[in-house]
């Protein structure tokens, strides 16, 4: 079960998604019927099959293309149908919209491998006491129960308001839960009724049930709520201490993707079970491909409402696709959540012959003995193919007579391409180590099957000097070092989504960074990729905003458990408000790989600090009315607030302007002249006290709030200011950021300030 398989199979599920897509044959559609809970779900199934019967002719029919009810926490259901079914089933009274439902991608890059390394991020104590009855919802590909990850020591009884379930399966028992996992489900309906049965995938192991063949869900999930493991050893290269950021957390598992994929059908029903389980914080480390649908059209947007309306906070990952524009689950109900690193890195470097040695990067356990001699994947060519064309060391692009017992220097086509895949070819064609020219993702660890490493620009050019000048040039990759402490840390991801917001500009998206390059988790045994000869392994290195976000979950459960009253704007603020953007070096936050200088669009309000989110001092908060004004003021339509809730929402004349939602950071998307904006904050501190702003002002924009002083005199006071911006220069459609900062000696709140500035 090797890593190209996993691409392989990707691949063949998307070819046939877009067949069915593009097709006639009835396709998978969510029937979406708004915010009605009905307590019995008995007589909803039915009314759903009535309504159903009512385009497919007989209740028969009906009963048998229906895929899921949603009966919980809101109300639909899924059904196999024709678009002219669909258009028929719109029309029905009691339906609030029919859409089709598409594919999520799990957010991981392709960066797979284990390294003993503490990547314990937290180190606060305090989290580690607390007897907690948070619950978190991880929507995933699983979990693996018998990790010591979930070992349930210490933990107190399930908490009484969990109304979830263990639901048993292939080879998921009842006693799989226990008081760390104390609910599993599992969602397969929509993805099989798009795809194909699951046992169509050739040999690629599954569970039928919530036990995770892949090891993302059992990464994230101990990422947020792992118990501490001493000693997470693997393959004796490095040691550390293994812990998700919220211990003493209690997990529900709902599994909705598979081989990698997520139906929206399948996430949907997730949601719904999750509501109304009772879990307080849901973790979504997956999302659509760019670019993102409007939120009245998006599975994930629609179901996430509901949780926020519900009082659960959600925390998802902005994605892994490298350029601006790019970041998904971007609706202001949602913590949308960035991967930087952290400070540490996996050094396996190269020894040439001439002794002079240079630096190269990877997971690389094995050890070369001797050294071997180098030749270009272009050099070696095999006929008929263009040197270009080698240069990728693709499927049959090398002569195996000239790379026997070589190490193959190969080039990246884009950042896209797997890497993985030509380590595999090299050992393929006789080859025995691999050097890639790879400067845009060498800070990534990547795990290979043979000795390899990544090189950056600066290595390559003495490289080159040496292959062209020795006439028999050879070199040895070494094994992984792993250096701590390593500066600047943390950077931004090279492969972190970027914002603006491309739905709602006036939002700052993504929100926050956490780490979420080469960290270590739990894994499932069975879900070993390409890894060093495919052994399982119980811990695993892994990079993505996937795992970025359930640090960021991790951090939101250890909030929630001090202040159990708090809704999920409260705790938006407090993570978003104490973050930091500067470095260790004391300069802001930079972009792997070229040190490039950054904005709020790559982090948000800036690299999560979880101690100083426990004590926020001030909190903006908002309720699920103020989202409504919000984008009723960004022009949402009647039809399209109905999508929403399914209620019929009036938007209450006059709109506020949508600038002045209260949202913890500060975004106008068309600041023409000068303008005045509102915020609220809310104090949480104890004695009486004053709180003073200051600004960093935008380029260009001379920024006054007023008043400038917020004297607050017993906790739950509420007070409002006015921020006001004088534009003197244009910022010719790009966006000029600053920031404001509320201060009273003792806490910190700061929000970004971003503005496009169209005139002045
Ligand atoms: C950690 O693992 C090593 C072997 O990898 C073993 O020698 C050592 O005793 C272990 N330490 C603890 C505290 O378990
Ligand atoms: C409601 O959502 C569906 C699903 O994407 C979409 O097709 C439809 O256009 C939406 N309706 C409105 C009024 O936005
Ligand atoms: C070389 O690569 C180009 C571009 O990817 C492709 O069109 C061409 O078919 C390849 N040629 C061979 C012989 O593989
Ligand atoms: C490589 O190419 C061969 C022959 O063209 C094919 O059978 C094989 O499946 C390919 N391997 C991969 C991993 O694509
Ligand atoms: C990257 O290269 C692969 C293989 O040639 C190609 O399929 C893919 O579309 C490219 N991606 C981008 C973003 O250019
Ligand atoms: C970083 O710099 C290198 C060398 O100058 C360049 O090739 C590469 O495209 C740059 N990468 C990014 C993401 O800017
Ligand atoms: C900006 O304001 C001017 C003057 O009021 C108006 O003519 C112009 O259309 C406005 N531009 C935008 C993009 O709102």
């Amino acid at each position: 079960m090797g890593f190209t398989k996993v691409l392989g199979y990707s691949s063949l599920l998307l070819f046939i998604w877009y067949t069915l897509v593009n097709g006639s044959t009835p396709k998978h559609h969510i029937i979406y019927m708004g915010d009605h809970s009905h307590p019995n779900s008995e007589s909803v199934i039915r009314a759903n099959h009535e309504i159903l019967a009512s385009v497919t002719g007989s209740l028969s029919e009906a009963k048998a293309t229906t895929i899921h009810h949603y009966s919980k926490s809101f109300q639909g259901f899924s059904a196999m149908i024709t678009p002219e079914q669909a258009h028929q089933l719109a029309e029905h009274k009691s339906v609030v919209s029919v859409f089709e439902s598409k594919m999520n991608k799990l957010h991981t890059t392709h960066s797979w491998d284990f390294l003993g390394l503490d990547t314990i991020y937290l180190s606060n104590p305090k989290a580690l006491d607390t007897a907690s009855e948070v619950i978190v919802g991880v929507i995933d590909s699983g979990i693996w129960p018998e990790s010591e990850s979930f070992t349930d020591h210490g933990v107190g009884p399930v908490p009484k308001k969990f109304k979830g379930e263990c639901v048993a399966g292939d080879k998921f028992t009842l006693a799989n839960c226990n008081k760390k996992i104390i609910g599993a489900r599992f969602y397969s309906k929509g993805f099989e009724a798009e795809n194909g049965p699951l046992d169509g995938f050739g040999s690629k192991i599954f569970f039928r049930s919530a036990r995770d063949s892949d090891g993302h869900g059992t990464h994230t999930a101990s990422t947020i709520a792992g118990s501490t493991v001493a000693n997470a050893s693997l393959f004796g290269i490095a040691k550390g201490t293994a812990r998700g950021g919220a211990p003493s957390a209690r997990l529900s598992i709902y599994k909705a993707c598979w081989f990698g994929f997520c139906s929206d059908a399948d996430i949907l029903s997730a949601v719904d079970d999750a509501i109304h389980d009772g879990v307080d914080i849901l973790s979504l480390s997956l999302g659509p491909n760019p670019p993102q649908p409007i939120y009245f059209e998006d599975a994930v947007s629609l179901g996430t409402f509901h949780a926020f309306q519900k009082g659960i906070l959600v925390s998802a990952s902005a994605g892994n696709s490298v350029f601006p524009r790019t970041a998904c689950n971007v609706a202001p109900w949602i913590l949308t959540v960035a991967a930087s690193s952290i400070d540490r890195e996996f050094s396996s470097n190269i020894y040439l012959g001439n002794s002079k040695v240079l630096k190269g990067s990877s997971l690389n356990p094995i050890k070369m003995k001797h050294s071997h001699g180098l030749i270009y994947g272009s050099a070696a060519a095999a006929a008929g193919v263009p040197a270009i064309n080698a240069s990728f060391c693709k499927n049959n692009t090398l002569n195996p007579t000239l790379i026997k017992g070589k190490i193959v220097i190969c080039t990246i086509e884009n950042f896209s391409d797997d890497r993985q895949e030509k380590a595999i070819q090299i050992r393929q064609g006789g080859g025995v180590g691999m050097i890639l020219i790879d400067h845009n993702a060498k800070d990534i660890g990547f795990q290979f099957v043979i000795p390899s490493t990544l090189i950056g620009q600066d290595a390559v050019e003495e490289l080159q000097a040496y292959v062209k000048t020795d006439k028999n040039p050879t070199a040895r990759i070494i094994p992984t070092v792993t250096v701590v402490g390593t500066k600047p840390a943390p950077e931004m991801a090279a492969f972190s989504s970027i914002g603006p917001n491309i739905i709602t500009p006036d939002i700052i998206k993504p929100d926050i960074t956490g780490p979420g390059v080469n960290i270590l988790a739990a894994w499932s045994p069975v879900g070993t990729d390409a890894t060093v000869e495919q052994r399982p392994v119980n811990y695993n290195i892994i990079s993505g905003t996937s795992m970025s976000c359930p640090h960021i979950t991790a951090v939101a459960a250890i909030i929630k458990s001090h202040h159990p009253s708090w809704g999920p704007a409260a705790i938006m603020s407090s993570i978003m408000t104490t973050a930091t953007v500067t470095d260790n070096t004391h300069h802001l936050i930079r972009r792997d790989p070229n040190g490039t200088q950054t904005t709020p669009f790559d982090y948000g309000s800036g690299h999560v600090n979880p101690v100083a989110s426990l004590n926020p001092g001030l909190v903006y908060e908002f309720h699920s009315q103020d989202v409504l004004n919000f984008l009723c003021s960004n022009g949402a339509s009647p039809a399209q607030l109905k999508n929403l809730t399914g209620d019929l929402t009036q938007c209450h004349k006059p709109l506020t302007a949508s600038n002045n939602f209260n949202y913890p950071s500060i975004g106008v998307s068309n600041l023409n002249g000068s303008l005045s904006v509102y915020r609220t904050v809310t104090y949480y501190g104890q004695e009486p006290t004053v709180y003073s702003a200051s600004i960093e002002n935008p380029s260009g924009v001379k920024v006054t709030v007023t008043p400038a002083e917020l004297k607050f005199g017993k906790p739950g006071e509420k007070i409002t200011f006015r921020i006001d911006f004088f534009p003197f220069k244009q910022s010719n459609g790009n966006f000029v950021f600053g920031s404001l900062i509320w201060n009273n000696g003792k806490h910190r709140v700061r929000s970004p300030i971003g503005l496009n500035v169209l005139s002045t």
